[in-house]
């Protein structure tokens, strides 16, 4: 009896892991979590990130966070990055599929923040996100928690992919073109094939389909405010 009470207390210890460093990671299962804080300096406040379990393609995870000052800047994106699904050129994807639940289990009033997938593409097929190797950074916005926008203008509307309506955003950034699925709409469970998503870049967005996708990774970007992100389900695969 004694052994395996222990040896419960032992597993349960070992796979909640919280993050607190500015740019520190912990890994599970086919994932890194990582806190992110790249635009802390703009603003004052901290975050700290929690890896709550993980196997396989399969994670749960949350992020709390508070911010002030620099309302127009990003604090950090806290994110969980697959280690497996990417290397591969866009046209030989034959399935994505993706699955993430989420919530803000406390929020505070006038929170300004996103939730969304960063999902980076080069000409290769290794490349870290906003890297010289980034050619692109193709956002899903699955909450936009006030008055923020994604990069860029509207180049598109009422875009039905993966079985939801969007509006669809194009601009620069430092040496990539960002191409956003943005909605008002609140995505707390979200389910879909990324594949109809790529699709959709190829045919209408002229994305070479030799691109590479280089990493999917999805979390927050906080502005202000305060919020306690729990993400009970995530996955991501590619095939
Ligand atoms: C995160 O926030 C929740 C809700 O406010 C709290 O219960 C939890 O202890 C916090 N976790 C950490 C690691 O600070
Ligand atoms: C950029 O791509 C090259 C060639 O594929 C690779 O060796 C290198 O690690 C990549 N660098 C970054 C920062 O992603």
């Amino acid at each position: 009896m004694l052994t395996v009470a222990t040896l419960a207390l032992a597993i349960t210890a070992a796979s909640a892991q919280t993050l607190t460093g500015q740019f520190e990671c912990a890994s599970g299962g086919d994932y890194n979590l990582c806190q992110n804080l790249w635009g802390s300096d703009s603003g004052t406040g901290s975050q700290s990130s929690t890896l709550i379990s993980a196997e396989g393609d399969t994670i749960s995870w949350s992020t709390n966070w508070t911010w002030a000052d620099g309302p127009n800047s990003v604090k950090s994106y806290a994110n969980v990055e697959s280690t497996t699904a990417k290397g591969v050129q866009l046209s030989e994807i034959t399935t994505a599929p993706t699955t993430w639940i989420w919530e803000h289990e406390t929020q505070s009033d006038g929170i300004r923040a996103d939730v969304a997938y960063d999902i980076w593409t080069g000409v290769g097929p290794v490349g870290t996100p906003a890297s010289a190797n980034s050619s692109y950074e193709f956002m899903i916005w699955l909450a936009k928690l006030g008055d923020i926008q994604p990069i860029g203008s509207t180049v598109a509307s009422n875009v039905e992919v993966g079985g939801l309506t969007w509006e669809v955003w194009r601009g620069p950034n430092t040496n990539w073109e960002v191409i956003s699925f943005f909605t008002t709409d609140l995505i707390q469970d979200f389910e879909v094939d990324l594949k109809e998503f790529f699709d959709y870049l190829v045919a209408e967005q002229d994305v070479d389909p030799a691109q590479y996708l280089q990493s999917i990774q999805a979390g927050t970007e906080p502005f202000t405010g305060s919020a306690n992100l729990v993400t009970s389900k995530y996955s991501v695969s590619v095939a």
